[in-house]
């Protein structure tokens, strides 16, 4: 088979290398891809927002499987657009009915109360009705959760415990603070607990399987502490989510999610990643995404042991049912390297070298550019290092043993992912 990957970041870069793995695959194509994917896969210059360039080359290519790996081509109908001018080429990844999942906060909130599927107690508002959304937010008890409905980039959430300075948040998520993302907010209860991902590939016709779970740490400091990133490592499996948890969470989450689909006619072919919580052994949804998660894929796609691409052919045909995933006992640990700063001002262009000293750990690429031969940093996370170990600690210990051999300016790891899970091993 052809298949095309659309992205560009780490999650994209841990797909490619198990892609590349498949005895089904004839030629890999990125869209754009990145230095890491340039190894395995011809990057072809196409952005994620051409969707026009996006079918010319699935055609000029003669491409049989789409892998859509960012949100927003998804959010914004690429899956739709390629099946109205591709109708032959499989897709994973749904289409803009399905995407709103993520798209649209108050539609995933919706859709759950329909399903009666475990999530915090919500009601949204828009500037027209601000003073209901005080009186509400007078029902709940602090910290506050706003969340924009739209997609924000991971920032459009804001946690508050100061009722007026929550009252003063809204008001400008109203005005705009995150685009018209922010024009209807979700008010909702805060859930106290332990945060997992759970990953489904699922084929549109109620079959799915369960990819291994994952969890990941958003802050940039140990201990969780500091600002909020885009994800400085993970780790899979998460040792709290034992076979009795897991058997809850497929139950009360994970069906009435694909038969929800179902109900709603919404031809669901592709990842749904459930952000979820666990507070007090009962699994609650945080929200939902519409693709794979980063940095969990990189440490999700090592433990993988079928053929992924396999999988994904059979949930684009609609043909998943009664198909299993193996799944290796080891852990997998992945530690971001970021570039001094990040999340706020950080340099780019900084030359990385070290990477062909990396032994028995799978480097991927996240901001990296090459300029002429030479690789330099191209964003805040710039690479993950993912291991796989017996445990948790050797795993760990394997990944920061390889990352510190890679080198940049002010180059930054966390040491301590996943040492908040030891406790429940
Ligand atoms: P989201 O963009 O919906 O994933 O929210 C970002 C982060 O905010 C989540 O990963 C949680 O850590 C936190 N969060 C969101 N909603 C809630 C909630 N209802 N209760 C507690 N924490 C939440
Ligand atoms: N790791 C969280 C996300 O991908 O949204």
């Amino acid at each position: 088979m052809n298949v095309l990957l659309i992205g560009s970041g780490g999650r994209e870069s841990a797909l490619a290398w198990k892609i590349s793995q498949s005895p089904l695959l004839k030629k890999l194509y990125a869209a754009p891809g990145n230095p890491g994917i340039k190894n395995i896969a011809e990057n072809l210059p196409v952005k994620v927002s051409d969707f026009e360039a996006i079918v010319s080359t699935i055609k000029e290519k003669q491409i049989d499987l789409v892998v859509v790996g960012p949100e927003i081509p998804l959010i914004d109908g690429l899956t739709d657009k390629i099946l109205s001018e591709s109708p032959k080429t499989l897709v994973v990844g749904p289409k803009k009915d399905g995407a709103q999942l993520e798209g649209s906060k108050d539609f995933a909130k919706q859709f759950m109360f329909r399903h009666n599927i475990p999530t915090a107690k919500y009601k949204t508002f828009k500037k027209e009705t601000y003073s209901q959304a005080v009186d509400f937010l007078k029902t709940l008890n602090p910290p506050y959760v706003l969340k924009a409905d739209g997609p924000a980039a991971g920032k459009g959430v804001i946690i508050e415990n100061d009722f007026s300075i929550a009252c003063k948040e809204l008001e400008e998520m109203f005005s705009g603070k995150f685009g018209k993302s922010s024009s209807e907010v979700v008010i909702e209860e805060f859930l106290s607990g332990i945060e997992l991902s759970v990953f489904v590939l699922t084929d549109g016709n109620g079959g799915y399987v369960i990819l291994p779970e994952a969890k990941d740490y958003k802050r940039i400091g140990e201990n969780d502490e500091g600002l909020n990133t885009g994800g400085m490592g993970s780790i899979s499996p998460v040792p709290f989510a034992k076979q009795e948890f897991m058997q809850k969470i497929e139950e009360k989450i994970i069906k009435p999610t694909i038969n929800g689909l179902l109900e709603e006619k919404i031809d669901y072919k592709g990842f749904i990643f459930f952000g979820l919580i666990n507070v007090e052994g009962e699994p609650f949804v945080i929200e939902y995404n519409v693709r794979m998660g980063d940095p969990e894929t990189e440490s999700v796609m090592l433990r993988i042991d079928s053929d992924l691409l396999q999988l994904m052919k059979f949930a684009a045909e609609g043909n998943l049912k009664g198909q299993k995933i193996e799944i290796s006992q080891k852990t997998a640990a992945t530690v971001v390297l970021a570039s001094g700063g990040y999340p706020e001002a950080y340099k780019k262009g900084l030359e990385i070298s070290g990477l062909d000293k990396v032994c028995g750990a799978e480097v991927f690429h996240a901001g990296t550019k090459l300029l002429g031969e030479k690789l330099v940093t191209d964003g805040g996370r710039v690479l993950t290092v993912s291991s796989l170990g017996a445990d948790i600690n050797s795993a760990l210990e394997k990944s920061l043993t390889e990352i510190k051999k890679i080198s940049f300016q002010d180059s930054y790891f966390r040491r301590d992912i996943g040492k908040d899970l030891l406790k429940y091993v």
